[in-house]
């Protein structure tokens, strides 16, 4: 097992300046290209690649090969796989849940940790283990916006990444809420967009960008 090469991530901010985080479920090594042109034009910098295909790991690798992009690896459910992650280059890691086990072993590896949650006692679990920063997930599906606020009052030192149902119509509402540190989602990579089209991958992928207004509560 190694740690990652790059700098350590220690805030959102260095992930996400444009508060998205794109999540890519890929099903073809052959979308790398594109995908990771794409995303270094629009300013996201950033992409999490989840876990859920056989070549996720391989397809990290190749993203985490561009010195622009910052990779971070989704949907780890289990030690190895961040440990598998981090040995192909992710310098951040996305749980769909929390596990105490999985968040050590962030720290060990210093790979920044953004546990998922979608309860109170979840929060606090996550919470008093030292995250701050948790994917609120799945967030449209929970109850959304009227959920968080309901959540946020309570743990004000939390800011959300809200993750599930996010898209070009409601991602702004998300984004103009102060405990909303960034956003992910999918959309941009949806519908039926052809992922080896390098100028349709960057239209898409673009148009989410505009969409974002300039709103900034930014955690630091
Ligand atoms: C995730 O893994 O974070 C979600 O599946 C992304 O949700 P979305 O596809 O609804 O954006």
């Amino acid at each position: 097992m190694t740690t990652g090469t790059q700098t350590p991530i220690t805030s959102v901010s260095e992930i996400a300046p444009q508060r998205i985080v794109p999540v890519l479920t890929i099903k073809s090594l052959d979308h790398v290209d594109a995908i990771a042109a794409a995303v270094i034009k629009s300013g996201i910098r950033n992409i999490e690649v989840t876990l859920r295909t056989d070549v996720s790991l391989e397809a990290l690798k190749k993203f985490a090969s561009y010195s622009e992009l910052v990779v971070g690896v989704g949907s780890v459910k289990n030690k190895v796989d961040l440990s598998r992650a981090v040995d192909a280059g992710a310098v951040f890691a996305v749980s769909p849940g929390y596990m105490q086990e999985i968040g050590k072993l962030a720290r060990e590896l210093n790979v920044f940790y953004l546990p998922g949650v979608a309860t109170p006692t979840e929060i606090m679990c996550a919470y008093s283990d030292g995250f701050e920063v948790l994917k609120f997930f799945p967030a449209e599906q929970l109850g959304g916006i009227s959920t968080l606020n309901a959540l946020a009052p309570v743990f004000p030192k939390v800011r959300f990444i809200p993750t599930g149902g996010i898209n070009g119509k409601n991602v702004n509402d998300y984004l103009a809420k102060a405990y909303i540190a960034a956003v992910g989602g999918s959309w941009m990579f949806g519908g039926d967009l052809d992922l080896s089209n390098t100028s349709a991958v960057e239209k898409a992928v673009l148009k989410a960008v505009e969409e974002v207004s300039p709103v900034k509560h930014l955690e630091e």
